[in-house]
């Protein structure tokens, strides 16, 4: 009460203080390294929560953005915009997905919440099926679909969502079986949760159930597609087809946009689904600008081999219990809560990492044109903190 008192009495706007934030303010950026108003320069592991997927400023990205800017920023979706069509065709073809149609919005949460309501469009029905730890985003569905009590607010738990852990075939059996169940939601390796993966057994079975019992499988490649797991999409280690796959993130390489692939199966009606911003100019030039460089620098066979150099030094450290991840998509599990760890990571030695809900997982997240010699310099700044 005495705060609001306090916010009412000040008479200039000031942000809603919602984020805690660290004391480091970056102008400027190259690459995996950000550099901030004092000069300082910091080695990026992060990405800003795994969206810096060719580095930042690439000279290509910029390039492209700039030339787009010069021509068109914007136009609605109520005229013709061939630069979708070309990032439908390039993204198909790349992501060995061209069976699939795609849907451009702007954000991941968004991605999610246009996959739960075109399963809930084709099948009739309500209930989902989530996982544990999963984090889908904020928007009505998808933070229901979100484990996390304290982002729900009343309104969105009028959603039917059950959580499931991963590789409990049976428990999943019985829930899809009761035959209210319009979509399974899932992250091949989970981001926010911090880095656990259900074993391609589970997942195998989960879209067979799927299949059976005409349930969308929605493939949540937020966080883990675009390359990030070492295969364009994580569900690709594990030999399944999702319905439905959302993407967003790395997609735009800091540029907001997401988008689902939905499968050619699926039909597309006049109306069904729609938005002002998705797929505007300015997003489909930096989305194409992020896989042609993922094409020409061979990406995501750099990110697969970093994988190797990761575990190899990580194997080496005391105090690390688990590796975990694929890719460049990794995780350290250490034998004590990370957050002091990662202060320290930035303040002293000007690292960014990242947290997990698992309070003892420090993310690791660099741009996928990482080299080994940043992989070395992860290693030497992070042994001296430890
Ligand atoms: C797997 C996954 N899905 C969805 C989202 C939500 O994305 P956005 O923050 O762009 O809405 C996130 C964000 O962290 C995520 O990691």
């Amino acid at each position: 009460m005495e705060l609001m008192e306090k916010n009412l009495k000040t008479n200039s706007m000031d942000l809603f203080d919602v984020y805690p934030l660290y004391g480091v303010t970056p102008v400027s950026a190259k690459g995996i390294v950000v550099t901030d108003d004092k000069g300082q320069e910091y080695l990026d592991f992060y990405g800003g929560h795994a969206v810096i997927s060719i580095g930042h400023s690439h000279p290509h990205y910029i390039k492209r953005l700039k030339d787009q800017l010069e021509r068109i920023g914007f136009y609605s979706n109520a005229v013709q915009n061939p630069l979708q069509q070309e990032l439908a065709a390039k993204l198909g073809l790349l992501s060995g997905c061209d069976d699939y149609n795609l849907f451009l919005c702007n954000s991941g949460a968004e991605a999610n919440e246009n996959a739960l309501k075109m399963a809930s469009f084709q099948t009739g029905k309500s209930r989902v099926i989530a996982f544990r730890n999963g984090f889908h985003g904020r928007t009505s569905a998808a933070v229901a679909t979100t484990d996390n009590e304290k982002i729900n607010a009343p309104i969105n738990k009028q959603q039917k969502v059950t959580f499931l852990p991963f590789d409990d075939t049976d428990a999943f059996q019985y829930e899809i079986e009761k035959g209210d169940v319009c979509a399974v939601i899932l992250e091949a390796i989970q981001g926010v949760g911090g880095l656990d993966e259900p074993t391609t057994g589970f997942y195998q079975k989960v879209a067979e159930l799927c299949k059976e019992n005409q349930v969308v499988l929605i493939a949540d490649e937020v966080q883990c597609g675009f390359g990030r797991s070492g295969k364009f999409f994580g569900f690709q280690h594990h030999g399944i087809k999702p319905d439905i796959v959302s993407i967003a993130k790395g997609m735009g390489n800091g540029f907001p946009v997401g988008g689902i692939l939905i499968h050619k199966s699926i039909e597309a009606t006049y109306g069904l689904l729609g938005t002002t911003f998705g797929g505007n100019h300015l997003a489909c030039a930096a989305t194409l600008a992020v896989l042609e460089v993922i094409e020409q620098e061979d990406l995501i066979a750099n990110a697969a081999t970093l994988e190797g150099d990761f575990r190899e030094r990580a194997g080496k450290i005391p105090q690390v219990k688990r590796i975990k991840g694929r890719g460049l998509m990794l995780g350290l599990e250490f034998d004590f809560e990370v957050a002091e760890l990662r202060k320290k990571l930035i303040y002293d030695h000007f690292l960014f990492t990242g947290g997990a809900k698992d309070k003892f997982v420090l993310r690791v997240l660099p741009a996928l044109t990482a080299s080994k010699t940043d992989m070395d310099e992860f290693f030497n700044r992070l042994n001296k903190a430890l």
